[in-house]
């Protein structure tokens, strides 16, 4: 009796320890597994909820853009990463109407976001992915964009010719915020 009551304890505490075993095991897969995968998730959606800063950058003198004319400029990013290099440049395409109007469109397809190019001939800018048209003044003429070719602010100011950065729309459902 003695014996068979000493076995019963025995696998009892047995039990007990592989099910703390268990569950400890269970508890530290969890959280090796949070800390693999929280880092990753964050980098994906932080892009989401940062603001993007906006700032006046310099193109150019006056003068330097012929009226008429689409040319493609380049500027920084309005807030690149330290580590962006190269990559903290982006472009878009400025016109200079007449003496003192410019248009800045977006160089992003409103599509999937494929950088598009003008055509000085037909005057049309034209997306190389998926064959989306716009027309000179950035409304859709063919293809799958849904929408017209986004601008950015322009002014002059002392002689320069100053673009408003912001954000680069990614996706047909992100849009510039114009404030
Ligand atoms: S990204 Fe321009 S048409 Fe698809």
């Amino acid at each position: 009796m003695n014996k068979e009551s000493n076995d019963q304890t025995c696998c009892q505490d047995l039990d007990d320890r592989r099910s703390f075993y268990a569950r400890l095991s269970m508890i530290l897969s969890g959280v090796i597994g949070a800390l693999i995968v929280l880092p990753g998730i964050g980098f994906v959606l932080a892009p989401i909820f940062k603001k993007t800063e906006q700032k006046w950058r310099t193109l150019g003198k006056v003068d330097a853009f012929k009226e008429g004319a689409t040319v493609l400029v380049n500027f920084e990013d309005p807030s690149p990463e330290k580590w962006a290099g190269v990559t903290a440049k982006t472009a878009a395409w400025l016109r200079r109407v007449d003496d003192a109007k410019f248009i800045a469109f977006s160089i992003n397809c409103r599509h999937l976001g494929c950088p598009v190019r003008w055509e000085e001939g037909p005057e049309l800018f034209m997306c190389p992915c998926h064959g989306g048209v716009y027309y000179k003044d950035g409304t859709v003429a063919g293809g799958p964009p849904p929408e017209p070719l986004d601008r950015y602010q322009v002014r002059v100011r002392d002689g320069n010719v100053e673009i408003h950065t912001a954000a680069v729309p990614l996706t047909t459902t992100l849009t510039f915020d114009k404030s």
